[in-house]
């Protein structure tokens, strides 16, 4: 049976079936084709129109959400939080309503608040895709890494993926377990207790390892996270020296995994804390082709929700 996606919302993977994702990562596979045309653009969604709200900053996800939009001729309005109404006191409720008004068909929607998508499609009553809300999901970018890899291995089973970082205050790392563990990889975690949730095994299926070598050994992929200062109310380690000594991705590290390892991030990127520059440049570094592919998995995901013809 064909996934069924029109007027859907994408609040996390935990929503979508192992078949639906993987009907996801084809779309993108011919979006991406499109991507490498030189005319770049396709009339799909023509007559519709995204709004990347985004009450929170970014640059790769609403960039990519807006290129995606443009490139299947949707209109695309971009709200700029900091010079809005919210700036007056004007509520999200009342934001909403306003947009809805102009005649907004879906929203990609941005908020350090967690489950706060939810309230946006309650008041507007329009597909909403969760572009990252607090530390809770960021469903788009795990679609993102797993297409990653998806295109490199063609089949996630069996796979071990390891991530490495602030697993803590990570909305990336929730979203890509599940979607990671409902596709067969054998997923293990690792960071400084501090920053590793209690019980995050038994949630999601997933191992954890204190100890870098043992995360790192055997992995066929290594995905390092952002430490996410902002995030951080009290010292959850000694030091960024320390911090790095123990959990950077550098040569030294990186001996544990197979030599032909994926190195992935979803950025931002703190270079030399979690990961040293030679490795994020380096040869089996995938981080440039992840923000490439969240064009076309977004572009996927649009054309899905919004029912686009080819
Ligand atoms: N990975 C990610 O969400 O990056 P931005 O915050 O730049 O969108």
């Amino acid at each position: 049976m064909t996934p069924q996606f029109l007027g859907r919302c994408m609040y996390d993977l935990d929503d979508y079936s192992p078949e639906e994702i993987v009907y996801i990562l084809k779309a993108a596979k011919g979006m991406k084709q499109i991507n490498l045309r030189e005319y770049k653009k396709i009339p799909t969604l023509r007559g519709k129109t995204v709004c990347t709200l985004f009450i929170e900053e970014s640059t790769r996800t609403r960039m990519s959400f807006e290129l995606a939009a443009n490139r299947l001729s949707a209109d695309v309005v971009s709200f700029q939080a900091s010079v809005s109404s919210l700036q007056k006191g004007e509520s999200l409720q009342d934001t909403v309503y306003t947009l809805n008004a102009m005649g907004i068909d879906l929203y990609c929607f941005r908020h350090s608040s967690p489950g706060s998508s939810q309230l946006v499609h309650k008041y507007s009553q329009k597909p909403v895709i969760n572009s990252g809300d607090g530390r809770h999901a960021h469903p788009t970018q795990a679609l993102l890494d797993i297409y990653s890899i998806w295109e490199r291995y063609g089949d996630l089973r069996g796979l071990k993926i390891t991530i490495v970082g602030d697993i803590l205050h990570s909305r990336v790392v929730r979203s890509n377990l599940i979607g990671m563990i409902k596709l067969g990889a054998k997923v293990t975690i690792c960071g400084p207790k501090t920053l590793v949730p209690g019980g995050i095994e038994s949630v999601y299926g997933c191992k954890v390892e204190y100890d870098i070598g043992r995360a790192l050994s055997g992995a066929d992929v290594v995905m390092g996270l952002r430490m996410q200062f902002e995030r951080m109310s009290e010292g959850l380690f000694p030091s960024l020296e320390e911090y790095s000594k123990h959990y950077a991705l550098n040569k030294d590290t990186l001996k544990h995994a197979k030599p032909n390892a994926l190195i992935m991030h979803p950025g931002p990127m703190n270079r030399g804390v979690e990961i040293v520059p030679e490795i994020a440049d380096g040869e089996h570094s995938v981080i440039v082709e992840q923000v490439t592919n969240g064009v076309a998995i977004r572009m996927a995901l649009m054309f899905l929700i919004l029912g686009g013809r080819a």
